[in-house]
């Protein structure tokens, strides 16, 4: 082997071990930095689908996690990145009241029609509360309240 290919050996090796170290320390849960919403457990969406920027949220916003994320008791979690999250749904599929018109549908279309609103009602109590108290705070428009500025066309 010649000076050079050797060079190139130790270099390579170098830079695989690099990317294995940096992957290990994230191990665990992968977050998309920019989420969109259409959730798996129901299909249908009447509005278009959210586009939720997970970390401009986190990051620029400086919004700590368990402003979001919770245990089964609703007690905010201490996280940082790379911990393994339960997705809200897994949770928010069966609390809450249901409007009547859910109540009255049957099987299978009442279960989707029963996590759909669950959800809902869970997304906007979180997102929608914490824009209308941060806009009144800081006395701007900047966090989004209205239908149109969050299920974007
Ligand atoms: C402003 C609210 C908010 C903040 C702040 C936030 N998250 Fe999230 N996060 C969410 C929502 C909402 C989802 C679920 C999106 C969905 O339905 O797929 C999510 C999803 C996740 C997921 C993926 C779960 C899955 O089922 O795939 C992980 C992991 C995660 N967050 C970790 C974190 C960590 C760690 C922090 C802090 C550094 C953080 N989040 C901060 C709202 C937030
Ligand atoms: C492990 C189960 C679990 C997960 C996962 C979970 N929640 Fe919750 N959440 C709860 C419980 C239980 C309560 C009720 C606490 C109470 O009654 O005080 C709650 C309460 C709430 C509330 C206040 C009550 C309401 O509906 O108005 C909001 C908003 C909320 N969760 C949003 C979220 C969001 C957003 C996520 C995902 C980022 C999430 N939750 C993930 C269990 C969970
Ligand atoms: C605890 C507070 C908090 C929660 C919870 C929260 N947001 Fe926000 N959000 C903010 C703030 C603050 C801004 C504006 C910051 C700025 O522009 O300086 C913002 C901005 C936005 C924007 C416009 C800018 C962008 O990044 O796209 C959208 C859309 C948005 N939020 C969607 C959501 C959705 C969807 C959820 C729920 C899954 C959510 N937010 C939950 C605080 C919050
Ligand atoms: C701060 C952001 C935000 C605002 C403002 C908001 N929503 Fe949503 N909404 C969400 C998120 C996040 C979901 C979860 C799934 C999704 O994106 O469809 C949702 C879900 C829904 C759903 C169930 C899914 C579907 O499309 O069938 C409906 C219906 C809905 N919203 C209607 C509304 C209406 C009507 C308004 C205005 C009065 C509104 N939303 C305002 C964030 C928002």
């Amino acid at each position: 082997m010649g000076t050079i290919s050797k060079k190139f050996v130790v270099v390579t090796v170098l830079m695989i071990s690099a990317i294995f170290l940096s992957t290990g320390l994230y191990a665990g849960t992968k977050v998309k930095d920019i989420i969109p919403m259409n959730n798996k457990a129901y299909k249908k969406h009447k509005k278009p689908v959210v586009i939720f920027t997970h970390k401009k949220h986190a990051e620029d916003y400086k919004i700590s996690c368990g402003d979001c994320h919770h245990d089964d008791k609703g007690k905010a979690l201490k996280l940082k990145m790379g911990d393994n999250v339960q997705n809200c749904i897994e949770c928010h599929k069966n609390t809450g009241k249901l409007p009547k018109k859910i109540k009255k549908l049957k099987g299978k279309k009442k279960k989707a029609a029963k996590i759909k609103e669950m959800h809902k009602e869970a997304m906007h109590a979180n997102c929608i509360n914490c824009h209308k108290a941060f806009n009144k705070k800081t006395k701007s428009k900047k966090a989004p309240k209205s239908c149109k500025k969050c299920h974007l066309k």
